[in-house]
């Protein structure tokens, strides 16, 4: 059982089923309890992960680094890669791949274009984790979010799911929504008509039977949901700066807006926040986006060590 997951490569998530992801999570927990016990872990004792950012991240890039560390691993790393590595002067992520075997056991990747991870993987033997591919995929950001909504609400079936703002642009909804997608729930897809979810998706998620209510609406759909994911209009996709302007402020959640909501709803972010979320709203004990982030750690911890036949 454990074994299902070695020497695979996490790039997209039509790739993972329902048991995978009760496998992740089983053993992100079982690694969180021996941590929060005060023990330690050796599972990656003696490998090397790398880890290969050619775009911004803080909080992704340090809770692999984390996970490594705390499983008795080491860390290889290249950041801001688009500058400082080879790829300016022409290499290719195929021909990184053909010799990271010999440097890492497994690496993580982020980049602006989509499809990067998978051109990396292409050439690599090792498991290759897609950390972000521009507006396509963030798996492993969606793995720590649905252990969050199972924690957080003790179920995954049977929600009322709100995920409110750059739909278009964002890789974090994109691979939430259809990973989500496998539970049944009733979606609400919130955003301005030029950031709506790519149709494909929701063509997806509709052919499987997914109510979707799509609205520019924020105030009724967070009514009547029991989890509302907020994103970041994402700069980093405009090529026109007006546009940016003109939508990076159109929603807020505040404390107004929490009156409106069912008793105890879960807020999310997958961070960091531009001004989404009011920092009063930290406070108020649904407020998960922290929560959220610190899950990053155990799960990215069992995906390391089950891809890498650690467990
Ligand atoms: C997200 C990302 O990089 O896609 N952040 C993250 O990984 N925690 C979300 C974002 O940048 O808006």
């Amino acid at each position: 059982m454990s074994k299902l997951l070695m020497g695979r490569d996490i790039l997209h998530v039509k790739d993972i089923k329902l048991e995978h992801i009760d496998l992740v999570m089983d053993v992100a927990s079982r690694f969180e309890r021996v941590l929060e016990g005060g023990g330690t872990l050796t599972n990656m004792t003696g490998k090397i992960l790398a880890t290969l950012f050619y775009e911004p991240s803080t909080q992704t890039r340090l809770s692999f680094e984390t996970a490594m560390l705390r499983m008795g691993g080491q860390v290889v790393s290249v950041t801001d890669a688009k500058s400082s590595s080879s790829a300016v002067k022409g290499e290719t992520l195929y021909d990184v791949g053909k010799w990271l075997e010999g440097y890492a056991d497994v690496a993580v990747i982020r980049h602006n274009e989509v499809g990067s991870a998978q051109e990396l993987a292409n050439g690599a033997d090792i498991p290759v984790i897609n950390g972000g591919d521009g507006a396509g995929q963030h798996p492993t950001q969606s793995l720590m979010d649905v252990y969050t909504i199972q924690k957080e609400r003790g179920r995954l079936n049977n929600l009322t799911v709100t995920l409110a703002g750059d739909l278009k642009n964002g890789r974090t909804v994109h691979s939430l929504s259809q990973l989500l997608g496998k539970y049944g729930p009733r979606f609400f897809f919130v955003s301005p008509e030029e950031l709506r979810m790519p149709p494909e998706i929701t063509h997806l998620l509709r052919d499987d039977g997914i109510e979707i209510i799509e609205t520019p609406d924020l105030t009724l759909a967070a009514a009547k949901s029991d989890v509302l994911y907020m994103t970041r209009v994402q700069k980093e996709r405009f090529h026109d700066a007006a546009s940016y302007e003109r939508l990076k402020g159109i929603y807020h959640v505040d404390e107004a807006l929490l009156k409106v909501c069912k008793h105890g709803m879960t807020i999310m972010h997958p961070l960091p926040r531009a001004g989404e979320i009011a920092r009063e709203v930290d406070e108020y004990e649904g407020a998960a986006y922290f929560r959220q982030a610190t899950n990053g750690v155990p799960i990215r911890m069992a995906l390391l060590a089950l891809v890498t036949g650690q467990v």
